[in-house]
């Protein structure tokens, strides 16, 4: 089984930079399925039902969230009532949409978890309890095929989760900090990285126009979030073979930078 991983997409630049490779990457490495964070997908908050259709057109299969995924008050429940849309798992249970989907591919079920850690974060379950015993009912259904999402600020809770699922599941994949890490690696069979990187704006402080998180720490005083659309755009995302006993077994980094040749790291 083939996967290709991005990691958050930021506003209009992410997607296009979406619209513009993705299809031609597909292709090129044979992906089966293709995940993506989609809580920034819209705006940088979010995601509406008109983004999700076009990012599922332009070749996303299926979707992670994050701190981000109801920012679209209009749009998260709609959004997530579709299977493909995931929420962090460890969100309560009467929160709208679900956090894990198993879906069928080229005659194996691959398991997609999604889910958020404690730090700087909403208050939510605690991620590794929650994990460990999903991976366990999984595993007790014959699913060996399984991606987390790991949406959380710090890396040293990125690199706990390294550790408990080592061996368990097929890729953890970092999320949430938008800044891309060169700790990719595969034990075990399982792949890790404590963060994908965004998609979009590369040269903007995580995605945004500087001037208002500029303003924020010189002053202490906040504001709303913009995305600049003139700015340096970059897609980076993960590639993995996985094999059929749920064990990756090949794993690449690419990059693209706009009007540059992909760069492509093979892990
Ligand atoms: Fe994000
Ligand atoms: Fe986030």
């Amino acid at each position: 089984m083939n996967i290709g991983f991005l990691g958050d997409i930021v506003g209009r630049p992410g997607r296009t930079m979406v619209k513009t490779h993705l299809r031609q990457i597909i292709q090129k490495e044979s992906l089966d399925k293709v995940i993506a964070n989609s809580e920034n997908i819209s705006h940088g908050f979010g995601m509406t039902v008109k983004n999700h259709k076009e990012m599922t057109k332009a070749g996303i299969d299926i979707y992670t969230g994050g701190n981000h995924s109801f920012d679209k008050k209009d749009d998260y429940e709609e959004v997530l009532a579709h299977p493909t849309a995931l929420r962090p798992t460890n969100y309560p249970d009467d929160v709208a949409g679900r956090g894990v989907g198993i879906y069928d591919v080229v005659g194996e079920k691959l398991a997609v978890i999604s889910l958020m850690g404690q730090f700087a974060m909403p208050i939510c379950d605690n991620p590794f309890r929650k994990v460990l015993s999903i991976v366990d009912e999984l595993t007790a259904q014959n699913i060996a095929h399984i991606v987390v999402d790991f949406h959380a600020e710090t890396t040293a809770e990125k690199r706990v989760m390294a550790k408990l699922l080592e061996g368990k599941v097929s890729a953890i994949f970092g999320t949430h900090t938008h800044i891309g890490t060169d700790d990719y690696d595969t034990t075990r069979g399982t792949f890790y990285v404590t963060d994908v990187g965004l998609t979009g704006c590369v040269d903007n402080i995580i995605g945004m126009d500087e001037k208002i998180p500029t303003k924020k720490f010189l002053t202490g005083i906040g504001g709303h979030f913009k995305i600049n659309n003139s700015c340096k755009k970059i897609m980076q995302m993960f590639v993995l073979d996985i094999d059929s006993n749920g064990k990756t077994t090949k794993a690449k980094k690419i990059k693209i930078y706009e009007n540059k040749p992909m760069e492509q790291i093979a892990i």
